[in-house]
């Protein structure tokens, strides 16, 4: 799970696909990165966590870290929140099967619709609400991949 900090978008999108993961017994890693270090080392925005919480989630183990090259060849799906993601990770090289891995992770339901997840970082709360249920239909679709 991929955006811009890691700190907003991706540790939700973590946390909402582990504890899905984790309730279904799969054997799948999950994990998050940006396509910037400028939070590296943080925790996740307060709104996230406390987002995170209204649903029974805890994210508060995560750490923003920025996407590494070895993530190409660790994980198996890339999903990135925006086209701005997208673009700052498609970049990074010219491997086709790398390329093929990084998709939006709206398109699981919606197809070539190029859906972002909006930045919540400089709005309200509501904004972070949008994030966790657009996340949480996108998850729930991964999770049907999935298994
Ligand atoms: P994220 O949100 O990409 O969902 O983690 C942001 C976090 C920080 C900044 C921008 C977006 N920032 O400009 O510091």
């Amino acid at each position: 799970m991929v955006c811009l900090g890691n700190i907003c978008r991706s540790p939700l999108a973590e946390g909402i696909l582990k504890s899905k993961v984790e309730k279904l017994c799969l054997n799948v890693f999950v994990d998050s990165a940006g396509t910037s270090a400028n939070h590296e080392g943080e925790l996740p925005d307060p709104r996230s966590i406390s987002k995170a919480n209204d649903y029974q989630i805890d994210i508060t183990d995560q750490r923003s870290r920025p996407f590494k090259m070895k993530d190409f060849e660790e994980f198996d799906f890339i999903y990135v929140m925006d086209q701005s993601n997208y673009n700052n990770i498609v970049k990074l090289t010219n491997n086709p099967s790398y390329i093929n891995k990084v998709s939006m992770i709206m398109s699981e339901l919606h197809p070539n619709k190029n859906i972002a997840v909006p930045d919540p970082y400089y709005g309200g709360e509501q904004g972070f609400e949008d994030v966790y249920q657009m996340l949480d239909d996108a998850t729930d679709e991964i999770i049907k991949k999935l298994k």
